[in-house]
């Protein structure tokens, strides 16, 4: 009964070392799956469940996939969450005495599909690892497909997520200790969970210190940087576990603090739709596709990295302006650039599928063609007036040695699998040469053979084939039988002939097939000796394909500037920002029977700090907002911008928030998330920052969102005594009232006319608030009945009406903290009404909604009046 197949006792051996992976089992020309894992896979997968022996009378289900098609069905798993654990044959079958030795490889998790040729090449695939610290949270992360590697780490928990989500990575790795499993602010992530067996943190700096094969992490500036050190030695130990093979290619490691760059949060990226748009989730209609001119695959993903980490530092972004400026100022110059750059392949990845000895003859090929055409780039660039252009030129390796290896060695049919050979090129190898002697020799003696037999034999027709049971033979048809010679040896009949072999013929056969034996294993060897060698010079490659990739994005910012009529922006330390004629890029493109109407935009600290911006749905309002913030996203990752002019001091953040009912929240309670976010504006943002507010408010009842409002706007006004940038769009024209009691608040509407009871939006941004929602002139346009309109319109006058108290004031300007409070209280001392005392000392104010406050004032006044009329009555 317990009777167990050697087999599937090895098969359960590994499987026990791998409980938590689908384990694809290699059985000759499959991967076969058993138990669980194949009624898991099966289903995934589509495939039909079988089954193969039994196990304790109960037979075993199996199912299995080709092994040349594996690549697609293990992606399938990993695209439904599987780890798949790739288990091979790891000695010859045929020399192997008793059951064949299988090890697991590799385990292809989220973060390392088997091939990147599975995903998008614009797009990275990072591992990332996120660790909690005593008062610090360190997360790092890995581009196995290139060995980029970085690692940053801060006290603030908010700021990591959003570090998180500027990352996105396929699969994120936590330790079981720091609780985050659960975390719910983790939950959109692939989770990995490594358990202190697995992983102890204390070995942290022992891992990397490998890896990276230093003795001192000091040299990389990660001394004071315990967090980042964790989680960067978190996600290697976890690559060595998975990866099995070498990661020669991450050898250095960049560690870097948000605030190295302008700080963009998760919310403010989507609201950009820097990458993807809000609606469809499409990359068309991004600031990404606006501005991707890049050519090569490692400068598309390079431009997403400018884009979402734009510079903070002057003289970086200058740098960066002045090579775009002359590559769009030579036209010529650009040009030619970009041709060579067109003949580039990934010369990042290629050059980590060679480190990972993953690379097929084909790759060399496109390496080779690639690193071609780096003296031609060098040669252009050298003596450029810019100077990152030139320090790039004079940085570019050209790597002369590895093209003449590969020039020399790789066969320019090489194919894209290598069990066949055809890889090397005569003239590398003299043994190799030797044996296609010999076989090409064998093959003309075959030839001979065949004409000698005919004129000994005096049969006309007689045939030398070769077929791969009988290998070589004689036929002869049935016609001219009684003519063959007795040595001849009979060896198979057919319909119209016989097939003989010679004692002479069979030992050719041996020669020539052994020689073809040694040349296919020889040739997998020299293969395997040239990826070793070009791997040797992984990080001379790497160098190199990083300037290619900066070259390429640069290329491309010129080229949008010039195609698109940008112009080149002047940064400063400023607190000001100026657009003139500022527009849309990407709206502006999208635009067909219609002009883009540009706009200017001045924000200082002095006169004009907060725009409070009116005007009508669709007026485009939005479109301001947003193309003043891609404006100095795009001028600080050193692009040009789509403006007449503009002059932008250094913003260190940009806050973007969008009002709930602008679509972007579906499905979540969205006043609750537009107040989350505004929250997190007031807790981060600094008088350098950029804060766009569009239609904050209006997830609630109309007092409570105006009250909110006018709050939000107040605290960025006061703002460390100095305020902040501020554009605030609002169809709460109340809010205009707010010039009254803040001195750099100024209004603006963005116009539109009545014609003929029609609206005409003129889409031009001028001063004045507009008293007029013209929601009424919509809704009649829509088709509401006229005596509908009519009374709306009667009610709207009424809460106009209100809007200004005895005094002249807006009512909600006022507040507990400023005149009206002492006046009320000297009257009150007057009275020496302790009612009165007690009522006020009774309340928080702390924790009043404006509104709130609003109305126990009024129930004060109420009270004192009262009391006063009592006191005139005695
Ligand atoms: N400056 C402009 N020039 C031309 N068309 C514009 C401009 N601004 C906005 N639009 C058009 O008007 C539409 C609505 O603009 P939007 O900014 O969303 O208005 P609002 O926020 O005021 O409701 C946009 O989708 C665009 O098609
Ligand atoms: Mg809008």
């Amino acid at each position: 009964m317990n009777q167990i197949t050697p087999m599937l006792k090895q098969y359960l051996g590994i499987k026990d070392q791998h409980p938590d992976a689908i384990l694809f089992f290699r059985m000759g020309d499959f991967y076969e799956m058993f138990f669980e894992d194949a009624e898991v896979a099966s289903k995934i997968l589509g495939i039909a469940l079988t089954a193969r022996g039994t196990l304790n009378g109960e037979k075993v289900p199996m199912c299995g996939v080709p092994h040349h098609a594996s690549r697609s069905y293990i992606a399938r798993l990993v695209a439904a969450g599987k780890k798949v654990a790739i288990c091979e044959q790891v000695e010859d079958p045929a020399s192997s005495k008793g059951i064949v030795k299988r090890d697991v490889v590799r385990i292809v998790t989220p973060g390392s599909v088997l091939d990147e040729r599975e995903l998008g090449e614009k797009d990275s695939l990072y591992i990332a690892a996120l660790v909690k610290c005593p008062g610090s949270y360190g997360l790092s992360h890995v581009d196995l497909s290139t060995g980029e590697f970085q690692t940053t780490e801060t006290s603030d928990w908010e700021e990591i997520i959003d570090e998180l989500a500027r990352i996105n990575p396929a699969e994120l790795l936590v330790l079981e200790r720091d609780k985050l499993l659960n975390s719910k602010d983790l939950n959109e992530y692939v989770i990995e969970e490594l358990d202190s067996d697995f992983y102890d943190p204390s070995d942290g700096t022992r891992v990397l210190e490998e890896q990276l094969g230093t003795t001192s992490l000091a040299s990389y500036g990660l001394e004071e940087m315990g967090a980042a050190v964790i989680a960067a030695g978190a996600v290697i130990r976890y690559l060595r576990e998975t990866q099995k093979s070498g990661l020669g290619h991450i050898k250095s490691i960049t560690p870097y603090r948000p605030g190295d760059f302008m700080f963009l949060d998760h919310a403010t990226t989507v609201n950009l739709e820097l990458f993807k748009t809000i609606r469809r989730q499409s990359n068309k209609g991004t600031l990404l596709h606006v501005l991707d001119k890049t050519i090569t695959p490692m400068g598309a993903r390079l431009l997403k990295k400018w884009i979402a980490y734009p510079l903070v530092n002057l003289d970086a972004i200058k740098e960066r302006q002045s090579a775009v400026a002359e590559l769009k100022e030579d036209p010529f110059l650009r040009e030619d650039l970009r041709k060579e750059l067109g003949q580039i392949y990934d010369l990042e990845r290629l050059n980590g599928r060679v480190v990972l000895r993953r690379a097929t003859p084909k790759d060399l090929i496109a390496l080779r063609q690639s690193v071609a055409r780096l003296p031609q780039i060098k040669r252009k660039l050298a003596g450029r007036a810019s100077v990152l252009l030139s320090t790039i030129g004079e940085s570019i390796d050209t790597l002369e040695d590895i093209h003449r290896l590969l020039d020399s060695s790789i066969r320019d049919d090489a194919p894209a699998v290598t069990k066949d050979g055809g890889i090397i090129k005569e003239g590398y190898s003299e043994e190799l040469d030797g044996l296609l002697k010999l076989s090409r020799g064998g093959k003309e003696w075959i030839a001979n053979f065949a004409k000698r037999e005919q004129e000994r034999s005096g049969i006309p027709n007689l045939k030398v084939g070769y077929n791969k049971v009988f290998g070589y033979y004689i036929e002869v048809s049935k016609a001219n039988l009684k003519l063959v010679p007795s040595h001849y040896v009979r060896k198979q009949t057919l319909v119209g002939a016989e097939r003989y072999v010679t004692q002479e013929l069979k030992e050719m056969e041996d020669e020539i097939l052994q020689a073809e034996e040694r040349r296919v294993s020889l040739e997998l060897e020299l293969f395997e000796e040239i990826l070793r060698q070009v791997s040797s010079h992984n990080r001379r490659i790497k160098h190199s394909a990083q300037l290619i990739a900066q070259l390429d994005v640069l290329a491309a910012l010129a080229e949008a500037a010039d195609q698109y009529g940008y112009i080149r922006p002047k940064i400063d330390d400023s607190r000001n920002l100026e657009i003139v004629e500022g527009r849309h890029p990407v709206i502006e493109r999208v635009m067909r029977n219609e002009q883009f109407i540009p706009n200017d935009v001045v924000l200082d600290d002095q006169e004009q700090q907060i725009m409070i911006i009116t005007g009508p749905n669709m007026a485009g309002k939005s479109t301001i907002l947003r193309q003043t913030a891609l404006i100095v996203l795009m001028a600080q990752m050193g692009s040009f911008v789509p403006a007449a002019k503009a002059r932008v001091g250094l913003v260190d953040r940009i806050f973007s928030r969008v009002g709930a009912s602008d679509d972007i929240t579906r499905g979540r309670s969205t006043f609750m998330v537009e107040m989350n976010e505004t929250a997190s504006i007031l807790r981060n943002v600094t008088p350098r920052g950029l804060v766009i507010l569009d239609e904050i408010g209006r997830g609630t009842s109309t007092y409570d969102g105006l009250s909110i409002a006018w709050a939000v706007a107040e605290a960025l006004h006061d703002l460390e005594g100095k305020g902040v940038r501020t554009l605030f769009a609002t169809h709460y024209h109340e809010l205009t009232e707010l010039v009254t009691t803040k001195e750099r608040v100024k209004n603006f509407n963005v116009a539109v006319k009545k014609w003929r009871d029609k609206i005409v939006f003129l889409r031009k941004l001028v001063p004045g608030g507009s008293s007029h929602s013209y929601g009424i002139d919509v809704a009649r346009l829509a088709g509401l009945p006229e005596p509908v309109i009519q009374r709306a319109k009667e009610i709207l006058e009424n809460l106009e009406g209100e809007e200004i108290d005895e005094a002249g004031r807006p009512r909600l300007a006022r507040s507990s903290r400023d005149k009206v409070g002492e006046i009320i209280q000297l009257n009150l001392f007057g009275m020496q009404d302790e009612h009165l005392v007690r009522w006020l000392r009774g309340l928080d104010i702390s924790r009043m909604t404006p509104l709130e406050a609003l109305v126990e004032l009024d129930k004060m006044k109420r009270y004192v009046e009262k009391e006063g009329r009592q006191l005139a009555e005695k």
